[in-house]
């Protein structure tokens, strides 16, 4: 789905472009998922495993763009993607239609400038307006930057997961389940 662009005042005075993917942003995902996915131990993947083709991620971004139910959201700091955040329908069984999961991350460069917090307010608003009934995301336990920012967006923590993540030197991480009825 679009959203309409809107440009941000963040906490240091700059100005922050948010607004929907489009195929095009491709090149430019893939280059700042590579940098970002090598800044935190909290997602799923290492850099290495983002191996999209830029035709291969244009297609997804694609649909991301054309599901009328899903929102993905860019940020962009002097042309430059600072920050990607979805919210996508969690299947499409109609068993599970009132549920949507919830993705979000910032380069390390642009933390605690209010970036976070302003992508979560537009996913709560386009997921209560495409009438899913909760939203739904893992986190690991440690994470607390972003455990702080959920809980202040009302979501509650509903489960753990023990070792949910399991690293190269043999350590695990556990997750929390978090989900937030709108
Ligand atoms: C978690 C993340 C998305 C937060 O983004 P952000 O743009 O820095 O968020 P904001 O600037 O809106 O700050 C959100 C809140 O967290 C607080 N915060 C920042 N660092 C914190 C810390 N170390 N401990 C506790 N709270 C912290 C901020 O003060 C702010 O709270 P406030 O509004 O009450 O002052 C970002 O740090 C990130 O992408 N991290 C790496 C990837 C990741 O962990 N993604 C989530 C996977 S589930």
């Amino acid at each position: 789905m679009k959203m309409a662009r809107e440009t941000i005042l963040l906490k240091n005075g700059k100005a922050c472009v948010l607004r929907s993917v489009e195929p095009e942003d491709a090149e430019k995902m893939i280059a700042y998922m590579k940098i970002m996915l090598g800044e935190t131990p909290y997602l799923l993947r290492s850099p290495e495993e983002f191996d999209y083709s830029i035709e291969g991620e244009a297609e997804v971004l694609k649909r991301r763009r054309d599901d009328p139910r899903a929102l993905m959201i860019l940020a962009e700091i002097d042309g430059e993607i600072a920050a990607v955040s979805d919210v996508t329908p969690m299947g499409v069984k109609s068993r599970t239609l009132h549920r949507a999961a919830l993705g979000m991350s910032v380069r390390q460069d642009f933390w605690r400038q209010g970036i976070g917090s302003a992508m979560m307010e537009r996913l709560i608003a386009h997921a209560q307006q495409s009438g899913f009934e909760q939203i739904e995301l893992e986190v690991v336990t440690t994470n607390r930057r972003a455990i702080h920012l959920y809980v202040k967006y009302g979501f509650q923590v509903c489960g753990t997961r023990p070792h949910g993540m399991k690293y190269p030197d043999g350590s695990y991480a556990n997750d929390y389940m978090m989900c937030k009825t709108l």
